[in-house]
């Protein structure tokens, strides 16, 4: 079957918070919002009709996790990237962020440090700070257009912290850590009792010719000192339905996770919350590889524009997911001018890279999981604002 992509669907009045929060924050509506990390594009029929066939039951009472919730994720683990998982290494979690801070609670203190590389996704600072825990940075960084690690500085940061939140792959560089360096993570982290929270929820997204290896299964020491979290609810556009899961090999990291869990009921989950990850997975290999294409398409269109129309305008090609981070730094402008740019001029809702860390001043993400027409009026809007 062939999916269309191309399609402009109005999402207007659907408070959707890429649309609708627009006037609350930027104070006017006449913005493209290529912001919020999520789709334009609909979420795919099969998990629609999922949904449906459950609507058609007129009791939305409590539910419980299905053996197809746990074979489906195992079998997509398995499929996708050779990870062999148990069912019993599984829980949920209600989105990832919420994740992220269940892990904070359960395996930290107030006081503890905890490592991020930034510029990183900006819950990452804001997660910790806001549950009274210090923030080490280990910066990113910017070689040859892509994202890097120091490991010297890598192994001086991580001495002392508690955690350490690995964004693999990276937002907003777009990054897919390699399997050597994963290993140099796990090999440090390990040696030095960190734990390693490997967020994963763009490794769907990942665009040939990458590949993602999960941290996880890199060796025997990044089993043992890690939690991944992962979701399909960004590759299949679903996140609002905010259906995640942890995945921990480590027995005791395990039950300590779920203890915590299972003390607040945080891991209850909802009618969608199963049923639509098992949909996803059952049936989502296709829909994805086409939409991954179109992704690429776009992100392709991007670059192709910037290098011939505006070439002031650098970019980060994303390695996964359709998160592009534009570098604006050559035009020399304050980060008050730049946003005065890319809002009043341009009329664009972009992520500004400050939020990510100060080393993403001068940078702006721009979303490209859009049909062309509008990645295509964006790019005209900006180079009209630019001149
Ligand atoms: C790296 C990363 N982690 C987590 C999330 C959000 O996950 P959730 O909505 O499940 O909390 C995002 C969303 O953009 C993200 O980019």
């Amino acid at each position: 079957m062939q999916y269309n992509f191309d399609e402009i669907i109005d999402r207007r009045g659907t408070d959707a918070l890429k649309i609708d929060a627009v006037p609350n924050i930027w104070g006017r509506d006449n913005l493209l919002p290529l912001w919020v990390a999520d789709m334009d594009f609909a979420t795919p029929p099969f998990i629609i009709d999922e949904l449906r066939r459950r609507l058609d039951h007129e009791i939305l009472g409590y539910t419980m996790r299905t053996p197809r919730w746990f074979s489906s994720i195992v079998a997509w683990q398995q499929s996708r990237y050779g990870w062999e998982i148990k069912p019993e290494w599984l829980n949920f979690v209600p989105g990832i962020v919420p994740g992220i801070a269940f892990v904070i609670s359960c395996f930290t203190e107030p006081g503890d440090t905890i490592l991020i590389q930034p510029p990183v996704y900006h819950p990452y600072i804001h997660v910790p700070q806001n549950l009274g825990r210090t923030l080490k940075e280990n910066t990113l960084d910017l070689v040859d257009g892509q994202y890097h690690i120091d490991f010297e500085r890598f192994e001086r940061d991580v001495r002392g912290c508690k955690l350490f939140l690995l964004c693999h792959p990276h937002n907003p560089g777009g990054r897919v850590w390699t399997e050597s360096e994963l290993l140099r993570i796990a090999e440090i982290c390990h040696r030095q009792g960190v734990i390693v929270v490997s967020d994963e929820i763009h490794a769907d997204l990942t665009l040939p010719p990458y590949h993602h290896v999960p941290f996880a299964k890199v060796s025997a020491e990044a089993a043992e000192c890690s939690i991944t979290l992962m979701s399909p609810s960004k590759a299949f556009n679903m996140a609002g339905l905010t259906s995640s899961y942890s995945i921990i090999s480590n027995e005791e990291l395990r039950a300590r996770f779920h203890r915590h869990l299972d003390n607040s009921e945080l891991n209850l989950g909802h009618a969608f919350a199963f049923n639509s990850v098992a949909a996803a997975y059952s049936h989502g290999t296709e829909w994805l590889d086409q939409m991954l294409s179109y992704v690429q398409g776009n992100i392709d269109y991007i670059g192709q524009f910037l290098s011939e129309e505006l070439p002031q305008v650098g970019m980060i090609r994303p390695q996964a997911s359709y998160l592009v981070f534009l570098d604006f730094r050559k035009l020399g402008l304050t980060h008050d001018a730049l946003n005065e740019l890319i809002v009043d001029r341009a009329h664009l809702a972009l992520n500004d890279g400050a939020m990510f860390g100060k080393e993403g001043d001068g940078f702006m993400r721009l979303n490209a999981a859009s049909p062309r027409s509008i990645i295509a009026e964006a790019m005209r809007r900006l180079k009209e604002a630019i001149g």
